[in-house]
């Protein structure tokens, strides 16, 4: 069973939800909710923190975020050592940053792709296996 943290802001709360039923539904994941709970306003940093925590502590294989744009929610995620997160809306960055970024937490921008595109790359994500090989030797780098 994969453990997938999944959290948002205001702007990404309907998404996450949406994404949260939807994930919950594959009989490999289970669902690990950061918040946020409702529509009113909130400071994405806060839940990029708890689900980046969630993956670099290893109760968590890997994360979804969703803000606005998905770029805040990137930023943030990325400060954090041992998280390589991407922003994405399409499926070829989805696949390639699975399988050549062994990216550990998608970021996805609700303000920016359908419900329906959220859950094709959400699914796209999980189910990407990293390449490895010398793509092992640079994902090394990061964290150098
Ligand atoms: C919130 O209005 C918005 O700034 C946030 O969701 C996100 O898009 C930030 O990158």
């Amino acid at each position: 069973m994969m453990k997938i943290a999944i959290g948002a802001d205001h702007a990404g709360f309907a998404y996450k939800e949406m994404l949260k039923q939807y994930v919950s539904e594959f009989d490999f994941c289970e669902v690990c909710d950061c918040g946020t709970d409702s529509t009113d306003s909130c400071d994405y940093p806060v839940f990029a923190k708890k689900v980046c925590d969630k993956v670099t502590s290893g109760d968590c294989s890997m994360g979804i975020l969703v803000c606005g744009t998905g770029i805040g929610m990137s930023i943030a995620a990325n400060k954090q050592k041992g998280i390589r997160a991407a922003v994405a809306s399409d499926e070829y960055s989805v696949k390639f940053t699975r399988l050549h970024n062994d990216a550990n937490v998608l970021c996805l921008g609700a303000r920016v792709i359908a419900e329906e595109k959220a859950r094709i790359l959400t699914e796209l994500f999980l189910t990407t296996e990293f390449e490895g090989g010398k793509h092992l030797r640079r994902v090394a780098m990061f964290e150098e």
